[in-house]
C-alpha cells in the first residue's frame, strides 16, 4: 500500500476522475470487507441503504452543523434523531444528548457532564478552576470494561489511576457486595460505570440492583452500552437493560447496531444542566437561536459533520421494528455459528452467545499448555482469515485465547451463518490433512 500510495506530493493539480480512479486502484487490498455480512470480527456494523444514502448526501451538502442558524436542517434533524434515540433505547424523554463521532467521544461527553455534576455539588466550578484543589473522583467499574473508558479518563484529566476494577461473577455482571464495599470505602466524589454488552461475551450489568446501589452513595452512574444498549429496542432482550434507565449518562454507537456508517456515535445526559455547563460555548460573532438547539452547546466540537442525517435514516428506513429486527437477527445468527462451531471436531465453545457475542477456542490436543492451544487458535483464525470465506478476530479472556464471534450487520442471515461455519469446517480439515 505504501507503495502505491506515497506518491510524490504533485505540483499540479490532476483531474478529479484521475484521482479517484488512481485512488481506488491504489488503495486494493487495502479496503477490508467489515461492511459485508461475513464479517464477525469486532463489533462492526454495516450500513442500511438509506443511510448509506444520507450519508452521501451529507457529504455533497456539506453543512457545518455546529449551530441552528449555519445548518438549520441538520439542527432539526438531529433534534428529532435525540428524540427517537431515546425512545428506542428506553431513556427518559427528558435527557439531553450530543451526537458525537462514536462511543469513546461519547465516554468523554458523559463524563465531562459526570465530572462537572459532582464537583458542582460539592461548590466546585470545575469549568472555571479545572480539577486542581477539587477533590480527586474516582470510577469504580468492573475489570471486563471497555478501553476507551480508560482514554475518556485520562482526556478529562482524571488520571487512569483513579480507576478501581472490580470483580465480575460468571456471568461476567460486576459483584454487587464488591460495589457496595467500595462504595463505602470512601466518600470522594465517585463515578459508576456499567457496561451493558461487554466486548468479549455482551455481559449486562444487574442495574436494578447496581444502580440504587451507587445512587444511595451519591455516585454518578454511566453505562457503557457501545452495542448492548440497542437490545432495549427489542422485545425479547429488553429484559437485560432493566433498570438501566435509572443511570445519570449513557454511551452508546450508531455505527454499530443500528448500522449507520461511521462517525456515529451517542451521548445521553439524564440531567442536562451539567452537560451543558460542561461543553457550552458561546462567541460574539456566532448567531445562536434560543428557539432552536445548537449543537456546539452539546458537543465536544466546534465545526462539525451533519452525521444526523445518517442516523434520521436508518430509523426512518428501519423503523422501531426493523431495528428490532436486525437486533435479534444478529444474536440468531451469533447463536447459530457458535452452534454449528460446536459440532465441529476441534472446536471448544467458551461462550455460547446471550446476544450477538460468543467465543470459542481450536484446543491444540490433550496435554498441551495454555501457550500452545493459544498458539493454535491464532494460526486458526489466521487460516480463517486467509480462506476469506468469514472474518473473525482473537481475544484473551479469563486467561484463555479465543476466537470472537461478533454479529452486527443488518446483512447476515441464513447464507452469511453457513458460509462461516463451512469455512472453519473446511481450514479445520485442510489442516488435519497437513499435521
Ligand atoms: C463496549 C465498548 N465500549 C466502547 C467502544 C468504543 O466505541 P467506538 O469505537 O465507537 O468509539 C467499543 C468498541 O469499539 C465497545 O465495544
Amino acid at each position: 500500500l505504501r507503495a502505491r500510495l506515497f506518491k510524490p506530493l504533485n505540483n499540479d493539480g490532476l483531474d478529479p476522475e484521475t484521482v479517484l480512479r488512481e485512488l481506488v486502484a491504489d488503495a486494493r487490498e487495502g479496503i477490508h470487507g467489515n461492511a459485508g455480512g461475513r464479517f464477525f470480527g469486532w463489533v462492526i456494523g454495516g450500513a442500511v441503504p438509506a443511510a448509506l444514502a444520507a450519508d452521501w448526501m451529507t457529504s455533497v451538502w456539506d453543512q457545518n452543523a455546529g449551530m441552528f442558524t449555519v445548518a438549520p436542517a441538520a439542527s432539526v434533524v438531529e433534534e428529532a434523531a435525540g428524540v427517537w434515540l431515546k425512545d428506542l433505547l428506553g431513556l427518559p424523554a427528558r435527557a439531553s444528548f450530543a451526537l458525537v463521532t462514536g462511543c469513546q467521544m461519547a465516554h468523554v461527553t458523559c463524563l465531562a457532564a459526570a465530572r462537572n455534576g459532582l464537583l458542582h455539588t460539592r461548590g466546585i466550578d470545575v469549568e472555571r478552576d479545572g480539577l486542581s484543589g477539587a477533590p480527586a473522583i474516582r470510577i469504580l467499574t468492573s475489570c471486563e470494561r471497555h478501553g476507551s473508558v480508560e482514554r475518556a479518563v485520562r482526556l478529562l484529566g482524571l488520571g487512569v489511576a483513579c480507576i478501581r476494577d472490580l470483580p465480575v461473577n460468571e456471568e461476567g455482571q460486576l459483584v454487587p457486595q464488591a460495589l457496595e464495599q467500595a462504595l463505602a470505602a470512601s466518600d470522594a466524589p465517585t463515578i459508576v460505570i456499567l457496561q451493558a454488552g461487554d466486548l468479549n461475551i455482551g455481559a449486562f450489568d444487574d442495574f436494578a440492583t447496581l444502580i440504587p446501589m451507587a445512587k444511595r452513595a451519591g455516585a454518578w452512574v454511566h453505562i457503557d452500552g457501545a452495542f448492548g444498549l440497542w437490545a432495549a429496542a427489542s422485545p425479547k432482550y429488553r429484559h437485560l437493560l432493566t433498570g438501566a434507565e435509572q443511570a445519570d449518562s449513557w454511551a452508546t454507537d450508531g455505527h454499530k447496531w443500528l448500522n449507520v456508517p461511521y462517525d456515529s456515535g451517542f451521548a445521553f445526559v439524564a440531567d442536562g444542566l451539567p452537560h451543558r455547563r460542561a461543553m457550552s460555548h458561546r462567541a460574539a460573532y456566532l448567531a445562536f437561536d434560543d428557539a432552536a438547539r445548537d449543537q456546539v452547546e452539546w458537543n465536544p466540537e466546534y465545526s462539525r459533520r451533519a452525521r444526523g442525517f445518517a442516523t434520521y435514516a436508518a430509523i426512518r428506513q428501519l423503523g422501531r421494528n426493523g431495528v428490532a429486527e436486525i437486533v435479534e437477527n444478529c444474536c440468531a445468527a451469533a447463536r447459530a455459528i457458535v452452534d454449528g462451531l460446536g459440532t465441529l471436531e476441534g472446536v471448544e465453545v467458551l461462550w455460547t452467545p446471550t446476544i450477538n457475542q460468543g467465543l470459542v477456542r481450536f484446543p491444540a490436543g490433550s496435554g498441551s499448555s495454555e501457550a500452545e492451544h493459544g498458539r493454535n487458535t491464532d494460526e486458526i483464525i489466521a487460516a480463517i482469515v486467509s480462506d476469506g470465506g468469514a472474518f473473525f478476530g482473537g481475544t484473551n479472556w479469563r486467561g484463555k485465547r479465543a476466537m470472537r464471534i461478533s454479529v452486527s450487520n443488518w446483512q447476515t442471515g441464513a447464507e452469511e451463518v453457513q458460509c462461516a461455519v463451512e469455512t472453519v469446517d473446511r481450514v479445520l480439515a485442510s489442516r488435519r490433512r497437513r499435521l
